[in-house]
């Protein structure tokens, strides 16, 4: 009976431990799965956090990854980066905007040794010509027999006949004082943001004094399939070198010149496409403030385009003078201007001469690892630069403020003599312990955010000396204020007229 007794409550304990120590096993369990949930949400939620706009998650700066960061985002985020670089063809870690540099090029811009021999060698090339390249002659081009800055530097641009231009285009030939503007996409939702936007406070400014001027517009979309913007943007359709980056490639941007290549070649089969004596070489993230003005007379005088000056691109760096050189076919870096494609301002047959050069120092870069490696994301700037040496095409390079062409707030304060901005960088105020405004293109990544761009919030009206900082601990200055407000302002007068394109792109999604 007492060992009955015995045996039972021997059972009832072990039964009781075995019950405690399930207990606690469970709760062991439980306690590791909901801090597992914790983490991931949390983590999730600074992944989220990052790639939409997100004051309260009061990030520095969505160039680099912070260390506030979980692991998993960080991973999510690199890789989100890297994806909208790819897929963009906008470098997200351009020299100049990645993590330190971005600073030195923002805040120290001035300082770059080499930049005034740079500016100057830009204006004048004293290399002989080579003569390779088509003639290309159009409606509203100066005349063989009329002066340019081409034939005053014997350029075989000028020793060849106008062939092209007939009696029937003569009629439409444009005035001297047109622009033709040409912007080009590869039609991602991230370019297709900034595109309509751009398209958008375009045509803002051809409602104003001046704005008559602006004679054309013409998208060059290079993708295999249409896009959702077909209709709204006046495009021209190139087909890209390489379909496969309608999805994903490893640089889109090399088919550019390709596609305005393509561009060119339709207007000298039709010339009445061309819209305008000059040609404006745009990217989707620009926003029009006013008309852009003129070089001169494009017809009948000789004055030069314009491109803009590139702190950040040194064809005489030392870094990268023996590839410019190779690449320059033994040329000297001096005479290659730091520009790019984009802005620039010139007369059509300058591009068309310009073309084939640069078309070939494109392939020259991409066969040339080094090359591909020290240019890297920049190097579609760098052979347009090596192209216009190598064509002697003779454009006059400026900074800001002077440059009739951009100003890159938060870098430049004023809007200086520009008639666009460009919004390379974003703008992050920060006071003394919080994220208070941000502005950063980088934040309209995901393909749908160019369908119904939501207005963007414009920056707190409260400014004080003192009050904020920008990412690189800038003071944020009342001019570079309301710089920045007004180009927020223009874009959302921009974005207020820009209609719902959902139903359109989910019709090309299943089409
Ligand atoms: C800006 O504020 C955020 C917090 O809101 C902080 O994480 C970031 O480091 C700050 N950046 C600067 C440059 O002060």
């Amino acid at each position: 009976m007492a060992y009955q007794r015995h045996a039972a409550r021997h059972a009832q304990n072990r039964e009781d431990n075995a019950s405690k120590f399930t207990a606690v096993c469970i709760g062991i369990l439980c306690g590791l799965v909901l801090g597992w949930v914790v983490l991931e949400t949390i983590d999730m939620m600074f992944t989220s956090s990052n790639v939409h706009y997100n004051p309260e998650a009061q990030l520095q700066d969505a160039v680099a990854p912070q260390t506030s960061l979980g692991r998993r985002a960080k991973e999510k985020f690199t890789q989100m980066l890297e994806k909208v670089e790819k897929a963009a063809g906008y470098a997200v870690s351009r020299p100049g905007m990645d993590g330190v540099s971005v600073k030195e090029s923002l805040y120290n811009k001035g300082s770059n040794p080499t930049s005034a021999a740079a500016t100057s060698a830009s204006q004048e090339s004293p290399r002989p010509a080579t003569t390779q390249s088509p003639e290309i002659k159009l409606a509203g081009e100066p005349s063989t027999s009329e002066s340019s800055s081409l034939s005053k530097n014997s350029s075989p641009l000028s020793s060849t006949a106008s062939s092209t231009t007939s009696s029937t285009t003569l009629s439409s030939k444009p005035k001297g004082d047109t622009i033709h503007t040409l912007m080009t996409s590869s039609g991602s939702g991230y370019q297709n943001f900034q595109g309509r936007i751009m398209y958008g406070t375009y045509k803002i400014v051809q409602g104003m004094s001046g704005g008559d001027k602006l004679t054309g517009f013409t998208r060059i979309l290079h993708r295999v399939k249409p896009d959702e913007c077909m209709d709204e943007i006046p495009t021209f359709h190139a087909k890209p070198l390489h379909p496969e980056c309608d999805v994903w490639c490893d640089f889109p941007v090399a088919d550019r010149p390709n596609a305005v290549a393509q561009w060119v070649d339709s207007v000298k089969a039709d010339p009445s496409k061309l819209l305008g004596a000059w040609v404006l070489l745009t990217e989707c993230d620009y926003v029009w403030i006013k008309p852009m003005p003129v070089p001169g007379d494009a017809i009948s005088s000789d004055v030069p385009g314009w491109q803009f000056h590139f702190g950040y691109i040194i064809a005489q760096h030392p870094d990268c003078a023996h590839i410019i050189k190779r690449l320059y076919g033994g040329g000297d870096p001096a005479e290659v201007p730091n520009s790019g494609p984009a802005p620039a301002i010139l007369r059509f047959s300058e591009l068309g001469f310009v073309m084939p050069f640069w078309e070939k120092v494109t392939a020259a870069i991409e066969a040339d690892p080094e090359a591909v490696k020290v240019l890297g994301w920049v190097r579609e700037m760098y052979a347009w630069d090596i192209a216009l040496a190598q064509a002697k095409v003779k454009i006059l390079t400026e900074d800001p403020p002077k440059s009739p062409l951009i100003a890159q707030p938060p870098a430049d304060h004023t809007i200086g003599n520009a008639a666009m901005f460009h919004y390379t960088w974003g703008a992050i105020y920060n006071d003394t312990t919080h994220t208070v405004w941000r502005w950063e293109k980088r934040d309209f990544t995901q393909p749908t955010a160019a369908l119904k761009p939501k207005l963007l919030p414009m920056p707190p009206e409260d400014w004080a000396p003192g009050k904020w900082h920008l990412q690189g601990n800038e003071q944020v200055t009342e001019e570079m204020h309301k710089t920045l407000a007004s180009m927020i302002k223009r874009m959302n007068e921009a974005i207020d007229t820009l209609p719902d394109l959902t139903e359109k792109y989910k019709a090309l999604q299943s089409a």
